[in-house]
């Protein structure tokens, strides 16, 4: 079946970094991941994810004051941004376009923290919605925190359908 998105629940931050690592084995260099989601989402879990899957064994820090984190040592570069301190128009002078073009840097991955401050997004792109979202029935009489939910979409459609089907395989829960 072909969907315009996926929608995922993520129970706690173990089930975050899994999609991460999941992706991380499967992702393309110029692979760009849009990231957005309230403080606190699990934007970070998901990249630290990510770069387990690509085999990074360097810790990942939230690139919050460095605005830029890049990891070299991994199946594929990854670049790790996070766009919370900037402005609009501070983004754009950043020509962030020079990651995902491959021109001044090898080609990689790269994945933006606060993506909703980009002004303009490059032609194509995975994009990650996180979400608060209560445990329903596992939470029902106890003080349990929130978990996650993750909307995900890609401009490539047949990417979609790839890693619908993929994230079934692995178990994780998927709605669309
Ligand atoms: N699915 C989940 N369920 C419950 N807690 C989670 C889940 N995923 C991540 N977390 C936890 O949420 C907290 C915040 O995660 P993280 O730092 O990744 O969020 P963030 O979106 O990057 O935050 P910021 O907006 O500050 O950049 C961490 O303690 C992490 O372990
Ligand atoms: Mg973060």
């Amino acid at each position: 079946m072909t969907e315009e998105s996926i929608t995922i629940f993520l129970a706690d931050a173990n089930a975050t970094r899994r999609l991460g690592i999941t992706l991380g084995q499967i992702l393309d260099p110029g692979n760009v991941i849009l990231l957005s989601g309230d403080l606190g989402s699990g934007k970070t879990t998901l990249v630290q994810g990510i770069a387990e899957g690509l085999g990074i064994t360097e810790p990942i820090v939230s690139p919050t004051f460095t605005l830029i984190n890049e990891y070299l040592a991994g199946k594929l570069p990854l670049y790790h941004l996070d766009l919370y301190r900037l402005q609009p128009k501070e983004v754009t002078n950043l020509n962030l376009e020079s990651y995902w073009e491959g021109v001044d840097f090898e080609l990689g991955i790269v994945a933006i923290e606060w993506a909703e401050r980009l002004e303009y997004k490059p032609p194509n792109y995975l994009q990650f919605c996180l979400k608060y979202q209560d445990n329903g029935d596992a939470a029902k009489g106890k003080l349990l925190p929130p978990a996650r939910q993750v909307e995900i979409f890609s401009v490539d459609l047949s990417q979609t359908n790839n890693i619908n089907a993929l994230l079934k395989n692995q178990g994780f829960t998927t709605s669309s």
